[in-house]
């Protein structure tokens, strides 16, 4: 979705970056529609391999906008939903109960009365609240979120499994978390695990889904019980640095495959599905983040690069300080003929904020010049904040045909103090304040 020809004008789908930033200012989130649905219909395609029918459902908590959202669900996904107002969002985009699976964790009584009554999916976290559950309601279908345990990491990114995650049920207990369920009325069932996010690597997928099984027969050989789905989770990775290789998504279609090819049958129903419930994978590489250099301050290391897009703005960087929150910038107006070191940061009060403290960067940055942070379209702006007073960003999305429409405002100061329940004082300032 990017291009920068020889003098380096970046462009984004086609519109020039400047243009893009004089219209909407920096920072925006800039999504591409046509990259979203290509990404969607690669792993549609991947998983037809399949001996099974398979579902896909967008967990979206990555990239909250409707709009965005409305891209997949239209293409044909459910929604993962983390949050009842993510189950709302979902109904919000014209979903059934059958297109919502809910995997919350570390749920109020509140959260799982909404689940109930909304008799979506119910993807359960910790097998100890299913008498909280039971007390509203019995769900249509239930599945329990298996914790594979031991040391679970996943190259490169994020790890949501093993001994020390906050995560899901251990194997252990999963036999009688499912006797408690069946117990307790339930007839339909789904099984699930997620034990990490990014995952580069085909046998990460194969190992996690041979796993799963595994424990599925189990449940099956003890119980008999047999699946409505089996949910082998998100987890589809992304290169986000050049010495990354693109995951094969067709070789993780072919891994699935071949270990549900025996076992399949066994476990799941006459209907049963597979699904799959990513996210970063469909929208990661589909959005960028624009920005403006600020401020370029000398330092005996190298210089500081102060740019407007801060932590505030897109977290990753600072949180996943190892090595999960590496995102490429791109500079507008420079040639790359020489390079320097700097450090590049953002405006908010914190010694974290910074995308690198040495980043090989062009020696030509200058103060005004645009910068763009690539594939920051997942985790990007559904992670935003306000702190410092710097606002959240606005969003932009590049339809198929070309065209950019704004599909989020930039925050401003009536936002962000609009659930105070200012007194007569402050409302008569503010009113001043706006003109008023
Ligand atoms: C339960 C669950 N499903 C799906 C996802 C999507 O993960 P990914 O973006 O790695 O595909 C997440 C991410 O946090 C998750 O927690």
């Amino acid at each position: 979705m990017l291009k920068r020809d020889f003098h380096a004008n970046i462009t984004i789908c086609g519109i020039q970056a400047k243009t893009i930033a004089e219209k909407y200012g920096t920072p925006t989130y800039i999504y591409s529609e046509k990259k979203i649905r290509q990404n969607y219909y690669a792993l549609k395609e991947a998983l037809n391999i399949m001996p099974f029918t398979s579902k896909i459902f967008y967990a979206i908590k990555a990239c909250n906008n409707p709009y965005i959202a409305r891209i997949l669900v239209e293409s044909g996904t459910g929604i993962d939903a983390a949050s009842p107002n993510e189950i709302i969002l979902a109904k919000l985009l014209g979903l059934s109960r059958n297109d919502i699976l809910f995997t919350g964790n570390n749920l109020s009584d509140q959260d799982i009365k909404f689940a109930v009554d909304e008799d979506v999916i119910f993807n359960v976290d910790d097998e100890t609240i299913l008498p909280r559950i039971f007390r509203y309601g019995k769900p249509s279908i239930l599945s329990f979120r298996i914790n594979p345990g031991g040391d679970v990491s996943v190259t490169g990114q994020q790890t949501f499994g093993g001994s020390q995650a906050k995560f899901g049920i251990s194997p252990s207990n999963a036999v009688h978390a499912y006797a408690s369920a069946k117990n307790g009325g339930v007839n339909r069932f789904g099984i699930h695990m997620m034990p990490g996010s990014c995952a580069l690597d085909v046998d990460y997928f194969r190992s996690n889904t041979k796993t799963l099984l595994n424990l599925a027969n189990q449940i099956h050989n003890e119980l008999d019980i047999k699946f409505d789905f089996i949910d082998l989770g998100g987890g589809l990775g992304i290169p986000y640095r050049d010495a990354q290789s693109p995951l094969d998504i067709n070789a993780v279609g072919d891994a699935i495959s071949s270990e549900l090819r025996d076992i399949g049958g066994k476990l799941l129903t006459k209907n049963g599905r597979i699904y799959m419930e990513p996210a970063r994978f469909f929208v990661g590489n589909a959005g960028v983040l624009l920005g403006k250099v600020h401020s370029i301050k000398p330092r005996p290391s190298g210089h500081i690069i102060g740019t407007d897009i801060s932590m505030n703005v897109l977290a990753r960087p600072a949180m996943y300080k190892e090595d999960g929150g590496f995102h490429r910038l791109m500079f507008d107006g420079s040639s790359d003929e020489a390079m320097v070191m700097a450090g590049i940061c953002g405006q908010v009060c914190e010694n974290t904020d910074f995308w690198d403290k040495n980043r090989r960067i062009p020696d030509s940055v200058e103060v005004n010049d645009l910068v763009v942070a690539l594939d920051a379209g997942a985790y990007g702006y559904s992670m935003s904040y306000q702190y410092n007073g710097r606002l959240k960003p606005a969003e932009v999305l590049i339809t198929e045909s070309g065209e950019d429409i704004l599909i989020r405002q930039r925050e401003s100061i009536i936002n962000m103090l609009d659930n105070i329940p200012l007194d007569s004082v402050l409302l008569d300032r503010l009113n001043k304040l706006k003109g008023e």
